[in-house]
């Protein structure tokens, strides 16, 4: 039996679906509220394997109540670990840490209780390491899975949240648990408009005028669900994955977005540090990164953050090609404007 948590979401739905259509025989999926898996459907539909939806056995748990979590994991082989909680405002601290930090301390402690085979992990490129920039050291821009958390940087409450939740993982690999990791970039797929990297879709679409020159990186979740499998299935355990396709500005990303599904591409550069343009970064970062409205240092850092992300450990590991991003982002539009 293969459980997944977070099956309501963007990443979970795309991989019960993988797994159903590669073969996967009993597939079991959290959810905490009974209307949510109604998304998971649509997306199978979406993509015309409605059959398959019917093959996932459902259980109400949720990740904070062991109770559930105890009838959740019965006969439970194999976790994928997808369920978090995503939020840039300040105002959700708590909740971060509790659902992100404490709900996978209680998945890392069922799976080593009921000698679960294997874990697989989603964490985020927001939980990797910081670049040491100074003068006595080259300028180096890339992070790798290597590249070293500092505490005493500053980091946005997710990050925290992410790396801590990473830390219960690695606690678990130390108790004998097999497990690996995976660090998406902004993650891009259908069927999820109102929620993640979908509401850049709507954003652009209304003719979002600002950009930056920063950096992130992205992938499609077809990518991250498809590796996220192999490495289930592999022998590799104790290892982490950064999983992007490719690095992209803003820029050229809402510009290629923009073009793709014919709205005007963004022309005036966002400075933050001037403060008349302050509020118009929060409704940017609000979109973007799903904020209410509340400007951060971290989201002005992160639309600024000229940082680089190697994806060469796991194309090394898995002899991995990843999906050409900018041909994904066509067969995105195809989706997004069957909805429009
Ligand atoms: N989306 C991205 O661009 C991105 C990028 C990098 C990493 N990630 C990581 O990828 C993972 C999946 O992200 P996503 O985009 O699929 O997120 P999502 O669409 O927001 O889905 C989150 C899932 O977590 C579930 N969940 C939240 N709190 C829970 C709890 N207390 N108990 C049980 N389930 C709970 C939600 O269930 P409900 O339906 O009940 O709310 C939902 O199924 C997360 O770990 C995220 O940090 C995402």
């Amino acid at each position: 039996m293969v459980l997944v948590t977070g099956g309501t979401g963007l990443v979970g739905a795309h991989l019960l679906l993988h797994l159903l259509e590669n073969g996967e025989q009993t597939v079991r999926a959290m959810y905490r509220n009974p209307k949510n898996p109604i998304k998971t459907k649509l997306l199978f539909e979406l993509y015309e394997k409605s059959e398959l939806f019917t093959k996932i056995e459902w259980v109400s748990a949720d990740i904070l109540d062991v109770p559930s979590l105890e009838i959740a994991f019965q006969n439970v082989d194999y976790v994928y670990h997808c369920a978090a909680f995503i939020s840039f405002n300040p105002e959700d601290e708590e909740k971060l840490r509790k659902i992100n930090i404490e709900g996978t301390a209680n998945i890392v402690n069922f799976c080593i209780d009921k000698k679960v085979k294997k874990l697989c992990h989603v964490s985020s490129i927001a939980a990797l390491g910081d670049l040491v920039l100074n003068e006595s050291k080259p300028i180096n821009n890339t992070i790798t899975e290597a590249t070293e958390w500092n505490p005493e940087y500053s980091h946005s409450d997710y990050a925290i949240s992410k790396y801590g939740a990473e830390m219960e993982v690695w606690r678990g690999f130390q108790e004998g648990l097999a497990v690996v990791i995976v660090n998406p970039g902004v993650i891009f797929g259908p069927g999820f408009w109102n929620q993640g990297s979908g509401v850049i879709f709507s954003a652009v679409k209304k003719g979002f005028p600002f950009y930056t020159n920063g950096n992130s990186g992205y992938v499609s979740v077809i990518d991250v669900v498809t590796i996220m499998r192999q490495l289930l299935h592999s022998d590799c355990s104790g290892e982490r994955f950064i999983l992007i396709s490719e690095n992209y500005t803003y820029k050229n990303m809402l510009s290629s977005i923009a073009k793709k599904i014919g709205a005007r591409t963004p022309t005036i550069k966002a400075k933050p540090w001037l403060l008349n343009l302050a509020w118009r970064l929060d409704w940017f970062a609000s979109k973007v990164f799903r904020t209410k409205r509340k400007l951060s240092k971290h989201s002005v850092h992160s639309l600024q953050s000229k940082d680089l992300f190697s994806n060469e450990k796991i194309k090394k590991q898995l002899d991995y090609s990843f999906r050409d991003l900018d041909n994904y982002l066509n067969e995105l539009v195809v989706f997004y404007n069957k909805i429009q």
